[in-house]
């Protein structure tokens, strides 16, 4: 039986994700290296500095020429981009089903944990009002390496007090859905069913979440 479902929240609980892309496209295009929708399915998941790693590794000289404090300073940048267009997210952002989910694991007293990559993460949780469907919430600068290593997800296990296998975790990104599985636990997919391959349920749209349909389809 699933005893803790464990989210991710970009992509998953708001579609903070494109904010993601824009404030990575701006910087890109100042920096004249291309960047599209599709590269940035890959960035999905993936901490700031090691997504910045990966644009920068489009240039010929493979970007190792910049120094730390370049670097630092682009990743700022990007964030100072991101900051901007979250800075209106409300509960209106929440995407379709998500809520109804929350009030379902609610009524059947299955706790929620939230692993997400962001050090946004958090001021994003207050601005749409879910703090409360929460009992944990990880600290993603307190685990030793981002998805797809599944620390995050272990840390959040351990915080619940549940075993991996009795845990579930929602992922809309290949990294997210990999981490999931190394964690050992059972991996929801919302998005691409090419992309999401590997985890073991995979729904188009988060309308389509359901903790009754999951439950059906939990192997543990
Ligand atoms: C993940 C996003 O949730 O968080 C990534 O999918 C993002 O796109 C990562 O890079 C880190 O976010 P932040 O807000 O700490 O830069
Ligand atoms: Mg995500």
């Amino acid at each position: 039986e699933i005893q803790a479902i464990i989210f991710d929240l970009d992509g998953v609980i708001t579609d903070t994700a494109k904010y993601h892309y824009e404030a990575w496209k701006q910087l890109a295009d100042e920096l004249n290296i291309p960047f599209d929708w599709k590269f940035n399915e890959q960035l999905k998941g993936i901490d700031r500095m090691a997504s910045l790693e990966k644009i920068l590794s489009q240039l010929p000289d493979e970007g190792k020429s910049f120094t730390l404090e370049q670097k630092q300073d682009w990743a700022t940048s990007k964030n100072m981009n991101y900051q901007l267009l979250i800075e209106k997210v409300d509960e209106s952002e929440i995407l379709p089903g998500i809520l109804d989910l929350f009030h379902d694991l609610k009524q059947a007293g299955i706790p929620a944990g939230l692993a997400s990559a962001s050090r946004n993460a958090r001021t994003l949780v207050r601005q749409l009002k879910v703090e409360p469907f929460f009992d944990v919430i990880v600290d993603p600068t307190s685990v030793a390496q981002g998805k797809p290593a599944p620390d995050i997800f272990l840390k959040a296990a351990e915080e619940l007090g549940v075993a991996s296998r009795y845990c579930v975790g929602v992922e809309d990104a290949e990294a997210g859905i990999q981490a999931i599985k190394s964690a050992g636990m059972f991996a929801v997919g919302v998005g691409d069913a090419d992309t999401l391959s590997d985890a073991d349920y995979i729904v188009a749209e988060t309308s389509q979440l359901s903790f009754y349909d999951i439950r059906r389809h939990f192997v543990g």
